[in-house]
């Protein structure tokens, strides 16, 4: 149809004007950490893969192996005949490793969020939601059809004055965050959130999708000390993440009380409506698990090495494998990719809509297995050639975060 092409185009040439125009390049990552990009192998500091168990031995193995014994796919919907053994042992894997009694393993975290959101929360309840949530949790509050109010990013005191003034004339009220920021790397403040979700009545749901494997002793974002005053785990009613990052796989999880996830096999349209994942898959996730519970020590070692690179550069220490700097405008982050390319590092520019206008970055993700001395390489580069332009760019707001 010409019209639809010509909107097509229209809407490309827009974006391309604003720097915002986004292409698929071809990748090949070799391992870990090296990727062959444009013809050139750079080290990569773009792959969310936290512990590189995508490429561990022990891991592809089991996902040959599920393969060879049950195939390449599932073959349906779990509630109809999708659902391989291998699923219940993951769930209560997964269940352990939360500390709560069940959990439910869904395709994707795009398909988790906007599955378990509507299946809890309808159109007279209430979602407050972090700022900077991931796209998918605000396409899940969307789509509950819920109020959907925004507090300040971290700011517990916005979200107390939020409940206060619009808490009593909801129904059901959940709390949702990321425990990792995807594109900030810093931590919620679960330990606040989980003490105003019990104030209010408000129900807490973290997307640990940066965050299991890698804080926490592995357990994730509900786990860190700063979630645990006194050795207390906060109590977040529902503890949502994917296995695409850390753990090397793909597809995502909901840990929760048995009834709950009873509940969400029964309701969540994104489980009920769509296929289970491949046996292969969910094996792969089991083999690292074990491996992220046989050795915390390993899990650790993303967050030391972000740390090590924020200590170098000289920006705020890193919570988690995942460190921005923040440039201002697109076109600047892109140059500074670029920049960084040509020195062998791949660092993807993050731009407007992923983050908010004037906050493009570029975003370091920290690997187990990055060299400390390419860690310190990258990091004089970014010292000495990229954030002194940052720097001049920088929105203030934005300005501590890197
Ligand atoms: C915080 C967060 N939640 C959910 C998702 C979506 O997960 P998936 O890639 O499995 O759809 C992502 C990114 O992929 C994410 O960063």
């Amino acid at each position: 149809m010409r019209s639809l092409d010509e909107f097509a185009t229209t809407k490309l040439a827009g974006l391309e004007r604003a720097d915002l125009r986004r292409r698929l390049v071809d990748t090949t990552r070799l391992d870990g950490i090296w990727a062959v990009r444009n013809g050139r192998r750079l080290l990569s500091f773009s792959c969310n893969d936290y512990l590189n168990l995508s490429q561990h031995a022990a891991v592809k193995a089991a996902a040959i192996e599920a393969l060879q014994q049950f195939g390449t796919g599932s073959g349906a919907s779990r509630l109809v005949t999708g659902n391989h053994p291998l699923f219940a042992a993951l769930e209560t894997r997964l269940a352990r490793l939360k500390r709560t009694e069940a959990a439910c393993v869904f395709g994707s975290g795009y398909l988790a969020n906007i599955g378990i959101i509507p299946a809890l929360i309808g159109a007279s309840d209430l979602v407050l939601l972090d700022e900077l949530s991931h796209a998918c949790i605000w396409a899940g509050a969307r789509l509950s059809r819920a109020t959907v109010m925004a507090f300040r990013h971290c700011d517990l005191g916005h979200l107390r004055a939020l409940l206060e003034q619009h808490r009593a004339r909801h129904g059901r009220a959940l709390i949702a965050t990321d425990g990792v920021f995807s594109m900030d790397g810093d931590l919620a403040p679960i330990a606040g959130l989980a003490a105003l979700a019990e104030r209010f009545d408000a129900w807490l749901m973290t997307d640990d999708a940066h965050g299991i494997g890698v804080v926490g002793g592995g357990r994730g974002s509900a786990f860190t000390a700063s979630a645990m005053p006194n050795g207390a785990r906060a109590e977040v009613a529902l503890q949502m993440g994917t296995l695409s990052k850390a753990i090397g796989a793909y597809g995502a999880y909901l840990c929760a009380s048995a009834c709950v996830i009873e509940l969400i096999h029964n309701r969540a349209r994104s489980f009920v409506y769509s296929t289970g994942l491949p046996p292969a898959d969910v094996a792969a996730a089991i083999a690292a698990l074990d491996l992220i519970e046989a050795d915390p020590a390993y899990a650790a070692l993303p967050l030391a090495k972000a740390c090590a690179f924020t200590r170098r550069v000289g920006l705020p220490q890193a919570e988690s494998p995942i460190v921005p700097l923040i440039v201002g405008d697109a076109e600047a982050a892109l140059q500074a990719s670029r920049l960084l390319e040509d020195e062998g590092f791949l660092v993807i520019a993050i731009r407007p809509p992923t983050v908010p206008a004037g906050t493009a970055r570029l975003r370091f993700a920290f690997t187990a297995q990055h060299p400390d001395e390419e860690i310190r390489r990258l990091a004089d580069v970014v010292r000495n050639r990229v954030l002194t332009a940052a720097q001049a760019q920088v929105d203030p707001v934005h300005g501590s975060q890197g």
